[in-house]
């Protein structure tokens, strides 16, 4: 489904970080701080750029910025021209994706729901009343670009800006009201006159030619963790550049996190990692980064070569091509082998060269192989979490609590609106996840599904249901990723009389992608029925077009629970603190963790609902989702042959997602409040922060390269393991290799690097002593303690 997107190296931002508005500004070791706080987007966007990157590339979100119709929201982390011009004090160009359909397993794919309660309106065609309201934040976005001088033609940073996103996979759907959407697109972006070149990505009837890019993959509620290797992006990447590519992309290079309600899907997790180059977290993902850094470097080195040489190729076979880029300078020369299976020797103008399955070898004077996508020289990290060390920090958390109260309002049936029907839960205009539908349902012992086996039956899209009857909880359903629709059927006993109905409906996040994708249901779509059995024969008693009563919300949301102040608004329990108690508020202090590692909940334990960290919403979680049993790599991933988002998957029988990203931004440094809303039943019990950072570092480098290691802001605690010949394992189970070094190699390491922040070893003989190798190529392993 997600396929193709664009642009020069660009970094990806789904997420907008913490804006910078305040006043002093300093810096420490791990990121610019302002008024004291660290603040993520220099950070990152300084870590892209020493990462090879000179583009920067942001998504704009409309439903975030015009949250209601015309009013507008730029504060904060939805500071847009704070974000582009922190592009451009970094020194990198911006492409700025305005759309405003993005897509990016962002909610409603960045659409307003407000839009779809407009009367008349039809989404992504030609309609007019669509058209307008794009028309309308488009404009917005762009005068407000152009007002503080951003674009290209007026010294600003963007250099290109899209309009639409992946039309091209949908527009046969909407028939011929499609091309002329399209038309009117590409109509509309021209009239702004800005001076630098629009795209329309996946549009392949569109100027500019559509442009490749280079996709990992997302994390769903019930999947496991997609993983793809360093070797195999760094590949597509070379690929691209050998077959006469010039503009590249990476979705993601940092994914971070879908705090609050803005996950899509549906039934997608917070996490956005992407297994990108920069983490969830924006620590270097090793050896992914450091790989692709050098990539970037000797792409860099040959621009002029690739922009302006004279392209020829000699194929060798077997998927076996030499590309050579010929200027009057001089050559440069790509060796690809897209063979899945076998390794290549070939000969080129004289001289003998190996180039290994699934990949490319680059050599910048068509002589001397600079860069391999399979040989890995950047170091690999392997990330440990550990407990919150902050000083005087109890050993676990002390909570109080509140049950979600569900009571008169809600058995009685008495909403805020009602219809005689079941409603879209858009019709709510996304105000909340929850809406309660409730009605009533008279029956006696001579009705015709009177029966000792009576069960309800609900049809439902979106996306999880509570069933209350009378007053008593009943069961839950839900669906999973792909799959949006749930039956829920359970036995249930009435009374003569008035029977009370209450369904919980909870959205996990609102459809983002596919044709009409904006009209896929919601909430209750129906049937709701009652159906009773008399022998074989089943009879059903339609609720559908009774009346409805409607409630947006919780009480506890009503009354604010979420905020750390509400001591004084509510009653907080401290006695007997449950676990296992469906649609429960529960409540801690704690102080933040030592240090400027990333910090995480682990909420390991727990069920599903939200947490906030001092009123921030952190997002959606969900641990009890396990995923897939089958389906994950047992060792390591084979990097060789097409990528594709089930090849190396990890986590199988896991929580999907038991980690919850909270950045500092989000805390104070004394007493900051944690706040979870259950509403299946879990242990907060269990319930702990923790710090994420290298815990090892391992270097594995080819000779007449160089071994860098670093720990990431820390120094190098000590070395375990040196071998310089043909060590074989991988990092935390290297073990020696047929051949070594005739002297240990081992204290020649530690010497470099113990207690250093960061070490450089040239891997060659002179260094590191003669070996009893003989001719093959050799390397040197090494694992270091963090
Ligand atoms: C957007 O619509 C409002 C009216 O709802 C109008 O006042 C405003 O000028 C429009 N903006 C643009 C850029 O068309
Ligand atoms: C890969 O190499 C093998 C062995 O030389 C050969 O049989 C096969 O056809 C090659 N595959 C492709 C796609 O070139
Ligand atoms: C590249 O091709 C052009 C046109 O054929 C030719 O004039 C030029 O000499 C070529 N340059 C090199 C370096 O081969
Ligand atoms: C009631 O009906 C359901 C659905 O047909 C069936 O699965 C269940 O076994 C029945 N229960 C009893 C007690 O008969
Ligand atoms: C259940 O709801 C879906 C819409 O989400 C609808 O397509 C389907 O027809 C409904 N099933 C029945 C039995 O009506
Ligand atoms: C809650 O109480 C604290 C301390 O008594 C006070 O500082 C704070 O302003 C109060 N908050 C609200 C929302 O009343």
């Amino acid at each position: 489904m997600k396929t193709t997107k664009f642009i020069l190296y660009a970094l990806s931002l789904c997420f907008l970080f913490q804006a910078l508005t305040a006043c002093e500004v300093s810096r420490d070791d791990r990121a610019i701080t302002i008024d004291g706080k660290r603040r993520m987007w220099p950070d990152l966007l300084r870590k892209s750029k020493e990462g090879g990157l000179n583009t920067i590339e942001t998504y704009v979100f409309w439903n975030a910025h015009e949250p209601s119709r015309r009013q507008y929201d730029f504060n904060g982390n939805l500071d847009l021209v704070r974000f582009i011009k922190s592009i451009k004090d970094e020194g990198l160009y911006a492409v700025l994706r305005i759309g405003p359909y993005v897509c990016a397993e962002w909610n409603y794919g960045g659409f307003p729901v407000w839009l779809h309660n407009m009367p008349g309106v039809e989404f992504r065609t030609a309609n007019s009343v669509f058209m307008n309201e794009m028309q309308n934040f488009t404009t917005l976005i762009v005068d407000m670009m152009r007002k503080e001088k951003l674009f290209a033609s007026q010294g600003g940073p963007i250099i290109l800006a899209q309009i639409e996103n992946e039309y091209g996979n949908v527009m046969s759907k909407y028939g011929d009201a499609g091309k002329a959407y399209v038309d009117w697109c590409a109509n509309l972006a021209d009239s702004y006159q800005i001076g630098i070149p629009w795209l329309m990505c996946q549009q392949s009837d569109a100027p500019p030619p559509m442009i490749n890019t280079c996709n990992g993959w997302f994390k769903s509620w019930g999947g496991a963790i997609p993983h793809r290797t360093a070797e195999d992006v760094a590949f597509a990447v070379a690929r691209f550049f050998q077959t006469g590519g010039t503009f590249q992309n990476y979705y993601m290079y940092h994914g971070g996190t879908n705090f609050g309600r803005t996950s899509g899907g549906p039934y997608l997790t917070t996490s956005y990692d992407y297994d990108a180059p920069l983490d969830e977290y924006g620590n270097l993902n090793q050896p992914k980064w450091g790989h692709l850094k050098e990539l970037h470097k000797v792409l860099i080195k040959m621009e002029k070569t690739l922009t302006h040489g004279n392209i020829s190729n000699v194929d060798f076979g077997n998927s076996v091509t030499a590309t050579i880029y010929a200027t009057e300078e001089g050559s440069g020369c790509f060796f690809g082998n897209a063979n899945t299976t076998t390794d290549a020797t070939i000969t080129f103008q004289g001289s003998e060269y190996v180039v290994p399955a699934w990949s490319v070898s680059i050599l910048l004077d068509c002589k001397n192989e600079e860069y391999n996508t399979a040989k890995v020289n950047a170091q690999t990290s392997l990330m440990v979490k550990k407990s919150n060390e902050a000083e005087e920090e109890p050993a676990s958390l002390k909570w109080v609590w509140r049950p979600e109260i569900i009571d008169g309002p809600i058995l009685e049936g008495k909403g805020k609106f009602a219809a005689s029907k079941l409603i879209d839960q858009k019709q709510i205009n996304d105000e909340s996840d929850y809406l309660w539908y409730m009605t009533s349902v008279n029956l006696n012992d001579d009705d015709p599904i009177w029966s000792d086996n009576m069960t309800l039956c609900v049809n439902g899209s979106g996306h999880v249901l509570h069933a209350y009857v009378n007053g008593e909880y009943l069961d839950s359903e839900w669906a999973t990723y792909g799959i949006f629709n749930y039956k829920f059927e359970k036995q249930v006993k009435l009374k003569p009389g008035p029977n009370q109905i209450a369904l919980l409906s909870t959205t996990v996040g609102l459809q983002n992608y596919g044709p009409m994708f904006d009209l896929v249901q919601s909430g209750i779509p129906g049937p709701v029925e009652i159906v009773g059995r008399k022998g074989d024969e089943r009879v059903i008693k339609d609720l559908s077009a009774h009346k409805w009563s409607y409630k947006v919300g919780l009480r506890g949301l009503d009354d604010k629970l979420s905020n750390s102040d509400s001591d004084n608004l509510t009653n907080w329990l401290s006695e007997e603190l449950p676990s296992n108690r469906r649609m429960t508020w529960y409540k801690t202090t704690f102080k933040a963790p030592l240090g400027s590692d990333s910090v995480v909940l682990d909420l390991l334990g727990m069920g599903k609902g939200f947490a906030w960290v001092n009123g921030h919403n952190i997002g959606r979680y969900w641990p009890s989702y396990m995923a897939q049993e089958d389906g994950c790599i047992t060792e390591t991933c084979d990097y060789r042959g097409s990528y594709d988002n089930n090849k190396c998957l990890t986590g199988c029988g896991e929580p999907s997602q038991r980690y919850y990203h909270v950045p500092r931004s989000f805390m104070d440094k004394d007493v900051n409040t944690l706040v979870l809303l259950e509403e299946f039943s879990g242990n907060p019990s269990r319930v702990s922060f923790k710090t994420v950072a290298v815990g090892t570092a391992c270097g594995h480098t080819y000779e007449k390269k160089t071994l860098e290691l670093s720990c990431q802001g820390k120094p190098i605690a000590g070395v375990l393991f040196a071998s310089f010949g043909d060590p074989q394992g991988s990092c935390g189970s290297f073990t020696k290799g047929t051949c070594d070094a005739e002297e240990d190699v081992l204290p020649i390491i530690q010497k470099e690097c113990v207690g250093k922040d960061s070490c450089l070893v040239e891997v060659t003989q002179e260094k590191l002593g003669k070996t009893t190798c003989g001719n093959i190529i050799k390397r040197l392993a090494v694992e270091a303690v963090c």
